[in-house]
């Protein structure tokens, strides 16, 4: 088993993955509302990874006999400025997650608790890859500033990103 306080703790984690998911279903639901189906193709897929980053905590925490309980997931914003403004929130709002990650892997250090530190590496890994992904689409989208023809472009690209379910088991890390 965990500790209580690290339950508590990676409980309040599977909620800030479901509030991603969330958010970035909004945003994806914003997006097919512009008439940019790619974008919003971006988004989805991002939607259902950050729910399985919250299944995989689930069953970590089952296969440690401790209880997972869902809490209510606050509200996200409904629209956004720009494609610009959407990737600026999903960097500021990846920069939150990492730093969470980082409080949880402390936690777990300070109670000597090896094997979720193990499985937090996972999470440490995927947010370098998340923040890196999320400055890059920024960094394009820099480029393109107002040019209809390179939105289009981008738009066509990111309708390619196919969704791939990760391995949500309690001992991949
Ligand atoms: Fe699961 Fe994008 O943090």
């Amino acid at each position: 088993m965990v500790s209580k306080k690290l339950e508590t703790a990676i409980n309040k984690q599977v909620n800030a993955e479901l509030w991603s998911a969330y958010l970035y279903l909004s945003m994806s639901a914003h997006f097919a509302h512009e008439g940019l189906p790619g974008f919003a193709n971006w988004f989805k897929v991002q939607f259902h990874e950050e729910q399985d980053h919250a299944q995989k905590l689930m069953n970590y925490l089952i296969a440690k006999g401790n209880k997972v309980e869902l809490m209510p997931i606050e509200r996200v914003d409904t629209s956004w400025k720009s494609t610009l403004h959407a990737f600026e929130d999903t960097l500021k709002h990846e920069r939150v997650v990492t730093s969470l990650i980082n409080e949880l892997v402390g936690l777990s250090r300070g109670e000597n608790d090896f094997a979720t530190e193990n499985i937090l590496q996972w999470f440490v890994n995927e947010q370098v890859e998340e923040e890196e992904t999320a400055q890059s689409m920024l960094d394009s989208l820099k480029l393109i500033g107002n040019n209809g023809f390179g939105i289009y472009t981008m738009d066509k690209e990111l309708g390619q990103r196919v969704y791939t379910p990760l391995d949500i088991s309690a001992t991949t890390a």
